[in-house]
């Protein structure tokens, strides 16, 4: 056990954590620099091209330092806000981080909100300025920073390159010298934290774990304390490039394990193993049972789809247990799913993957957060969906859920960040000067205000010089009142929301405003409004057209003719019929981005 080292790298997104780890791999000749994929960690094609390690993986490296072998696990952290909970399971498996700073950009809100989880785990913290090969790297400044944040001295701060390699074999050396080793007690009671799982189509669910304490054998009853499942332990064994099978593993040790697991609900990250027959007498903290925060519903654009699309999001949830679904109906839209998501990021790629990796056309409607109910009766009732209201009447209050935001910038945008918060019904917390020219401002906001165009604004006003990062603080009581959508009369469920009263007056002449322009004019005059309950708020009227788009080739050859018509087939196929209106598929999501 004194020859492991278990570490993971914790970066803001796009800082070079991947590269980094790629030269890692390379330096300890764990991969051959000619087989090396752009990123190896990022195993998923739609990883590699967003630049997001979606999921947390880890890889066994052996490195000789000073004559002696030692065994180096590198637990891979996801980089976005939506997985934090799993970035806190594999820093919790770790004793060591490599904290990786672009010396371009300095210090992100996830440089710090990552930086607290590792320290609040005791983590030995290596901090790493990386691409020192860029023309814009500002050593000095960053240094300062990271001096400020960690209390470290200059020199403790490794100077690398992912790109030139540069500073790679300090890192390895820090590694051996500034980890400790794990502790645990390999003759007590097992112990295991599963810090994440995959799932393989021939294998089913493999679970990564690292020991804290006890020793497991191949063969062995294992039971999984959360879930309260029991298993045989058909393969367990060591992550190196692929998956290295071992008769027995022991304390500190990092390995996966395959038993028989259908489906990843079964295997919680963040929950405990242990032997059936001596169980540990407790579980390792922190466990948590995730919950999905933004909801959505999903259809498909061809109702007979209902089927295949179902057995689509079945097979990603193969995959992502935070993912949830249940069906529901829509008068606008038929039957579809109503999916529960981590976050936008999350919900984004689902989208992204239905369409990719099954081909399914869908349209997702404005998504919501989860918001708590209070009827007269003293009842409680998680709302998910706008339809869901029960009737006002029944209504004593609603809750929504806030998060604690911190965004860091250039003193120079501070002035429109907070304006913008404000404006999202943000409450200042505090402001804290990280360095001369940079700020790091802690707001309360409601979660449902960011689910609207909050990223795309923070990004364009600061000119993309802000980086954001949140987690679920508590619930607060707010004044909600649903408002609908009507096309010609008729309420389209599909484009209700629940939103902040001093909101709606605003959100419902923008929708109007914006659906007016991207509802094609049609045979007659379509009116659209906006109201809540009874009360219209807003209206829009899109004017008749006559539209025969074969008239202009009148006399001209038949095969243009028919292309003409197969296009507006083809443009057909994006709409959807509501009542007498064609609406097409972006309007649904178009009122996201309301400018
Ligand atoms: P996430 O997985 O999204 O958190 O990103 P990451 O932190 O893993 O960053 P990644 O390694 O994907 O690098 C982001 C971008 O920076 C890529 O385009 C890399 O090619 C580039 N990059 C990474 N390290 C260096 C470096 O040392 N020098 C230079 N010039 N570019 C680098």
């Amino acid at each position: 056990m004194n020859h492991i080292r278990n570490f993971c790298i914790i970066a803001h997104i796009d800082h070079g954590k991947s590269t980094l780890a790629d030269r890692l791999l390379e330096v300890t000749q764990t991969i051959a620099a000619k087989d090396l994929q752009a990123q190896v960690l990022d195993n998923m094609d739609l990883e590699r091209e967003r630049g997001i390690t979606i999921k947390s993986h880890a890889i066994q490296m052996e490195y000789q330092y000073k004559g002696e072998h030692y065994i180096l696990n590198l637990i891979d952290t996801p980089g976005h806000v939506d997985f934090s909970y799993e970035v806190s399971r594999s820093i919790a498996a770790c004793e060591g981080a490599l904290l990786i700073v672009d010396a371009t950009q300095g210090i992100q809100a996830q440089t710090i909100s990552n930086l607290y989880m590792a320290i609040e785990h005791d983590l030995s913290i290596i901090p790493v300025m990386n691409k020192m090969d860029m023309d814009s790297a500002m050593p000095d400044e960053v240094e300062d920073q990271i001096v400020e944040l960690l209390g470290c001295k200059r020199d403790e701060i490794i100077r690398a390159s992912g790109k030139t390699g540069l500073g790679v074999n300090e890192i390895l050396s820090a590694i051996v010298e500034k980890v400790p080793p794990p502790v645990g007690n390999s003759d007590a009671p097992l112990q295991c934290l599963i810090f994440d799982s995959v799932f393989n189509s021939f294998r089913g669910i493999i679970a990564y774990f690292k020991i804290v304490n006890g020793t497991i054998r191949k063969g062995d009853w294992v039971k999984f304390v959360a879930t309260e499942k029991e298993y045989e332990a058909d393969e367990i064994g060591v992550l190196k490039l692929n998956m290295s099978p071992r008769d027995i593993l022991s304390a500190g040790d990092v390995g996966y394990i395959i038993s028989g697991i259908k489906t990843s609900r079964e295997v919680k990250v963040g929950d405990t193993i242990t032997h059936v027959k001596h169980p540990c007498e407790k579980a390792i903290a922190g466990f948590e049972e995730v919950k999905p925060m933004v909801f959505a519903g999903v259809y498909p654009i061809e109702t007979e789809e209902f089927e295949d699309l179902r057995s689509s999001i079945e097979k990603l949830q193969l995959n992502d247990a935070s993912l949830t679904f249940e069906p529901e109906s829509s008068l606008a839209l038929g039957f579809g799913f109503r999916c529960g998501f981590l976050g936008l990021l999350h919900m984004e790629i689902i989208q992204e993957r239905l369409d990719r990796e099954f081909d399914m056309n869908v349209i997702t409607t404005v998504p919501n957060v989860s918001y708590r109910v209070h009827t007269k009766q003293g009842e409680m009732i998680e709302v998910h969906n706008p339809s869901g209201l029960p009737d006002p009447t029944s209504i004593d209050y609603i809750e929504e859920p806030f998060i604690r935001a911190s965004v860091i910038t250039k003193t120079d945008f501070l002035g429109a960040i907070m304006t913008l918060c404000l404006g999202k019904r943000g409450i200042l917390i505090k402001q804290d000067f990280i360095s001369g020219t940079r700020v790091e401002i802690i707001f309360d906001m409601p979660l449902g205000e960011i689910v609207f165009d909050f990223y795309d604004k923070l990004k364009s006003i600061s000119k993309g010089y802000a980086s954001f990062d949140y987690h679920l603080h508590d619930y607060r009581e707010s004044k909600l009142v649903k408002l609908d959508i009507l096309l010609n009369g008729d309420s389209v469920d599909a484009l209700s929301s629940l939103t902040h009263v001093d909101n709606a007056y605003t959100l419902g002449r923008r929708m109007c405003e914006k659906l007016k322009e991207l509802i094609p004019r049609q045979q007659f005059d379509i009116a659209i409004q906006a109201a809540i309950g009874s009360k219209i708020i807003a209206r829009e009227t899109i004017k008749a057209v006559r539209k025969d788009v074969t008239a202009k080739c009148y006399g001209g050859d038949i095969s243009r003719k028919r292309k003409l018509l197969e296009k507006q087939k083809k443009g057909k196929k994006k709409m959807k019929q509501i009542g007498s209106v064609e609406v097409p598929q972006k309007a649904f999501l178009a009122v996201l981005k309301l400018d």
